[in-house]
């Protein structure tokens, strides 16, 4: 790749397009790091107004590392992925304790905070201090996929190491932070998923800045690119659920049991459970039920929920009585939350 042509092509395009959000206004390190941790889950238009918020009450490292926990997670509160409020709060701390505030300036330091992987160290370190090292987003492997026209599957560990010695090709070692900033904003922007225009229907590779280096271009492959690691194949399984309800002296008694087979919701609880293999089985008649289809990362699940008033529960190998109202003492699946919720 011819890299005085990438780069005479791409800063152009950045300085005419880029949007001026906040934290591109500044070198700080600990408001780069903050803005970086707000967006790993939440868009920048939502993500605004907690950064400005949380810059203001807490300016810099010392003062959120002082800052009462419950008090940062009020903060948060809305933005989702709590974890990472709390890895923000203990990373201060750190940062703090270890003598290394304002800011950490070695790569390796600011990489072992806690919610800081290679993506988000790399952004730190490119935008707060011009050091050489790629901010690997989504829109980056996307850029970087279609510029190379690469076919392997970037959510792989092989893939990672491939996609990262293409974009060590490329970076701009005289401005990383530059270069970083406008390969993101070209893939948020430009080289989006879906290549084509919403309004006019335009294919945007006509114009793109870099479509003249960009060899998935010239192959006419780059809408099918980056590729990812094939799904695994989705196992459908049919649980025929029976919910016993029995009342004594003005309380409702039901049958649950914990699940202890080495499968889904270990150690979980729910009502007995009779699993068919082909299909859910008929539910009685007279008897009140509900479907609910419910995915899993490797599994499909249809469940049939049947409610059986009865005068006696019934004596199930494994069962537990309870009374309905002290169900919630218990771990119960999800699915078995939702069936609770629509049918009780
Ligand atoms: N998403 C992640 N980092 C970003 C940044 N610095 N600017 C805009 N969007 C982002």
């Amino acid at each position: 790749m011819n890299l005085t042509h990438l780069y005479t092509k791409l800063y152009p395009w950045w300085e005419q397009n880029h949007r001026v959000l906040p934290w591109r206004e500044t070198r700080d390190a600990y408001r780069i790091w903050l803005s970086e941790i707000i967006l790993q889950q939440t868009r920048v238009m939502q993500g605004m107004d907690y950064y400005l918020r949380f810059i203001e009450r807490w300016p810099t490292v010392e003062a959120l590392a002082a800052a009462d926990e419950q008090e940062v997670m009020r903060a948060w509160q809305g933005l989702g992925y709590y974890s990472r409020a709390r890895n923000l709060y203990k990373s201060a701390q750190m940062i703090v304790e270890r003598g290394w505030a304002p800011f950490p300036t070695r790569f390796e330091d600011i990489r072992s905070l806690p919610g800081i992987g290679d993506y988000t160290a790399g952004a730190i370190a490119a935008f707060a201090y011009d050091m050489p090292y790629p901010a690997m987003d989504g829109n980056v492997y996307r850029v970087v996929a279609r510029l190379f026209d690469i076919e392997e599957a970037f959510d792989t560990s092989a893939g990672k190491r491939l996609f990262h010695e293409c974009i060590e090709t490329i970076l701009d070692r005289a401005h990383p932070g530059l270069f970083d900033a406008a390969l993101m904003e070209l893939g948020a922007l430009h080289c989006t998923p879906t290549l084509t225009d919403t309004e006019t229907g335009e294919l945007r590779c006509l114009t793109c800045p870099l479509s003249d280096l960009c060899q998935a271009y010239a192959h006419g492959t780059a809408q099918l690119l980056p590729v990812r690691k094939p799904r695994p194949v989705l196992r459908d399984r049919y649980l025929n659920y029976t919910i016993y309800l029995t009342e004594r002296e003005g309380t409702v008694y039901t049958l649950i049991r914990q699940r202890t087979e080495r499968d889904i919701w270990h150690h979980l609880w729910e009502f007995p459970l009779r699993e068919s293999e082909n299909g859910l089985l008929p539910a009685e008649k007279g008897t009140q039920s509900i479907d609910l289809k419910h995915i899993l990362s490797h599994q499909r699940l249809y469940a049939r929920f049947q409610k059986k008033a009865v005068r006696e529960l019934p004596n199930l190998p494994d069962t537990r009585v309870v009374a309905l109202r002290d169900l919630d003492e218990y771990g119960l699946s999800r699915l078995t939350l939702i069936a609770l919720e629509k049918l009780l």
